[in-house]
């Protein structure tokens, strides 16, 4: 497989104590199950929470970490604020007003991060043009190109707007459940060339894309368990991936391309139906190749 490097990876995520399941506006999230239990779910979310920063910390990333905001529950998944690359970040626009809220504490807190040097520049989408950041717009360093997904979420439109913004070429992704409302949740390009998926999430098109620009060889389904424990919704980085609790399907099928797989425990936010891709957001996605990046030694926050 392709040689990885340390990619210089600066994440953000943001501080779960204003996290809880209040609302669903997808079909993982009962509030229910939290109110049923909270109490427990939140001190679970703050040791899910620490386990994720660790494991980023101890495969190498850079960690900046935000504090949310009273009764936006949701902003614990910074993926999708925005989408980033090349230091410039085209802010989100969410379909749901359970979430529009964020957008004005995430323009805020992507302000300072341009004033600390992070980023270079902001950009608005048009109005009423709906995309959730990363969450549904996902960089794929090997192949140079965004994937897009659009439908429950995000807007086919929107796809326009990131290749004008970024001048990076974007390939949209029509998702057909409910279950799979975001891109991340159903797909991941790896490092090494691969792209882990769940082709039932796609519309008939959507795969007939994936697998002629990638592969087959290339291409690792998950399975509905798989999805069920977010194991698709992971954070990759040289050859380490982070994910919730993985199943020992994937783990074995991860392992023989040679990944080294680090699960944290999850649930709560899995509750939320969200996994560890979506609590994060990666600042220094670049469009240089990753074999021609310098590697960085950063200063690692414990
Ligand atoms: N409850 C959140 C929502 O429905 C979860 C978002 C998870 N984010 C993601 N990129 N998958 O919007």
């Amino acid at each position: 497989m392709t040689t990885h490097t340390k990619e210089g990876a600066h994440i953000l995520l943001v501080d779960p104590a204003c996290f809880d399941v209040h609302y669903a506006i997808n079909p993982w999230m009962s509030p229910e199950a939290w109110q049923a239990d909270a109490k427990r779910l939140k001190d679970e979310a703050r040791a899910g929470f620490d386990a994720l920063r660790c494991a980023l910390v101890r495969i190498g990333c850079r960690v900046t970490v935000l504090d949310g905001v009273p009764g936006l529950p949701d902003m614990v998944f910074p993926a999708n604020a925005a989408v980033v690359l090349d230091g410039r970040a085209l802010m989100a626009r969410f379909r749901h007003p359970e979430r529009q809220g964020e957008e004005g504490p995430f323009l805020e807190a992507f302000k300072r991060l341009e004033a600390q040097g992070v980023l270079t520049s902001l950009a608005l989408l048009p109005e009423g043009c709906f995309q959730e950041g990363a969450g549904d717009c996902i960089w794929d360093a090997n192949r140079g190109c965004f994937w897009a997904g659009f439908g429950p979420r995000s807007d086919a439109a929107a796809a326009g707007f990131v290749e004008r913004y970024f001048d990076r070429p974007v390939i949209p992704l029509g998702l057909v459940t409910e279950r799979a409302y975001h891109l991340d949740v159903c797909f991941a390009p790896l490092t090494g060339g691969d792209v882990l998926w769940y082709p039932p999430a796609f519309s008939a098109q959507a795969q007939t894309t994936v697998v002629e620009r990638v592969g087959m060889s290339n291409l690792i389904a998950a399975d509905a368990q798989d999805l069920a424990a977010f194991n698709v919704n992971a954070v990759n980085v040289g050859r380490d991936i982070v994910m919730a609790r993985c199943t020992p399907r994937l783990r074995a099928l991860l392992e023989a391309r040679g990944y080294r797989v680090h699960d944290v425990p999850l649930a709560p936010f899995m509750l939320a139906g969200g996994g560890a891709f979506c609590m994060t957001l990666r600042l220094d996605r670049s469009t240089v190749p990753l074999v021609g990046r310098d590697i960085l030694v950063r200063e690692v926050c414990a």
